[in-house]
C-alpha cells in the first residue's frame, strides 16, 4: 500500500532522473489530468517547464481565463495561451462526419502546439496527463476487437514529428487517484473536481457543423446547466453533465410569437471511468427548471430535451 505523499516524492525523484537539465512542454487542456500533470512536473523541474494552452474555441464558459488565472497567477508556471479560435473555426467549416471533426481537431491542435514549441526554441521532453484508462482503451475497446469506436483526442504523433521523448508520470493512475494527487498537490477543490473534458471540446456536443455562433449558444445553456447543478449540491455526485446542441430546430411559440431553433438536449452520467455509464436520475422537477432558464435565457434554444442513455449502448459524448 502506498500513499499519495509517496507516490508525489517518488515520482518528483523520477522526473527529475529523467529529465536532467533539460526542457519540458506541457499541453495543459483545461482539464483536471494535464494540470496535475504539470504542477507536478513543476515541483520537480520548476522553470525548465513551459506550459502550453491552446484555445481552440471549443472550451467551456470563462475555461481559458480559469487556467490563466490558476497557472500563471497562482502557481507561477510559465504559460503560453495561443488563441487559435479562427484557425479551428474555419477549418471546421462544412465538416459534420463525427470523425472528420476528430481528425481535424487534432491534426490542427498539433500543427498549433508545434509552431508555439518552435516559436519558444522547442523543447526535449513532452509531457502528457495520459491515465492508466486512456493507456487501455487504447489497445482495447468493450465494442470489440480492433474497432475504433472514436478516435482519441492526444497530441499523439506529436512526439515522433518534433523528435520528442515523453514524460507522462500519470500513466498509472486512475481518475479518482489523480483527484487525490491533485489534492495533495494543492489544486484548488474546485478544479481538482471538475468533471472530465474530451479534448475536441465542444465539437462534438454539436452534431453536425460546428460554428462559432452555435459554440457561443452552447457555452450559455452549458452553462445555465452546471449553474443549476451546482447550486443543487448534485455536481460531485455525477461523473459528467453538459449541455448538446442539435442541428435541429423545431417550432414553439414565446409570448404572442412563433419561435423557430434549435434543441438542447442534457445529459449527465454516473462512472468510476468512463468505460461504462449510468445516466443521473434527476428529478422532474430540476429538469424542468433547467428546460425553463435555459429557453428564457439563451437565445437560439426553444426546447429542451433530457438523455437517458446508459452507456452501453450509448457513449458518453454524443459524437
Ligand atoms: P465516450 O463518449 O467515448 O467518452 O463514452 C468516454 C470518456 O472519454 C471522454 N472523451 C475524450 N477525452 N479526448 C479526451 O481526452 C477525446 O477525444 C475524448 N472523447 C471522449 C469523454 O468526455 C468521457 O469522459
Amino acid at each position: 500500500e502506498w500513499t499519495m505523499a509517496e507516490f508525489r516524492a517518488t515520482k518528483i525523484a523520477e522526473i527529475r532522473a529523467q529529465v536532467g537539465d533539460q526542457r519540458v512542454l506541457c499541453g495543459l487542456s483545461g482539464g483536471v489530468d494535464s494540470a496535475v500533470a504539470a504542477v507536478l512536473i513543476h515541483e520537480a523541474i520548476g522553470e525548465q517547464l513551459t506550459c502550453v494552452f491552446v484555445d481552440h474555441g471549443l472550451l467551456r464558459m470563462n475555461e481559458r481565463e480559469q487556467v490563466e488565472r490558476l497557472f500563471r497567477d497562482h502557481y507561477n508556471i510559465p504559460l503560453v495561451v495561443v488563441d487559435a479560435e479562427e484557425r479551428f473555426m474555419s477549418g471546421l467549416a462544412g465538416l459534420t462526419d463525427p470523425e472528420k471533426k476528430r481528425k481535424f481537431i487534432g491534426a490542427e491542435f498539433i500543427n498549433v502546439f508545434e509552431e508555439e514549441a518552435k516559436k519558444i526554441g522547442g523543447a526535449d521532453f513532452l509531457a502528457q496527463g495520459t491515465l492508466y484508462p486512456d493507456v487501455i482503451e487504447s489497445v482495447s475497446f468493450t465494442g470489440g476487437p480492433s474497432v475504433t469506436i472514436k478516435s482519441h483526442h492526444n497530441v499523439g504523433g506529436l512526439p515522433e514529428r518534433m523528435n520528442m521523448k515523453l514524460v507522462e508520470p500519470l500513466r498509472e493512475l486512475f481518475k479518482d487517484e489523480v483527484r487525490l494527487l491533485g489534492k495533495e498537490l494543492g489544486l484548488p477543490d474546485i478544479f481538482v473536481g471538475r468533471h472530465p473534458f474530451p479534448g475536441p471540446g465542444l465539437a462534438i456536443r454539436i452534431p453536425g457543423e460546428v460554428s462559432k455562433d452555435r459554440c457561443d449558444i452552447l457555452r450559455k445553456a452549458d452553462a445555465v446547466y452546471l449553474e443549476e447543478i451546482r447550486n443543487a449540491g448534485l455536481y460531485d455526485a455525477i461523473w459528467q453533465a453538459f449541455a448538446v446542441l442539435l442541428p435541429v430546430k423545431t417550432v414553439g411559440v414565446m409570448g404572442d410569437g412563433r419561435t423557430y431553433d434549435h434543441v438542447c438536449a442534457l445529459r449527465a452520467v454516473t462512472s468510476t471511468d468512463g468505460m461504462t455509464a449510468d445516466i443521473y436520475p434527476f428529478d422532474a422537477s430540476f429538469l424542468s427548471r433547467c428546460a425553463t432558464r435555459i429557453i428564457n435565457e439563451v437565445q437560439g434554444i426553444n426546447r429542451v430535451v433530457y438523455d437517458y442513455t446508459s452507456k452501453p449502448p450509448g457513449t458518453i459524448e454524443w459524437e
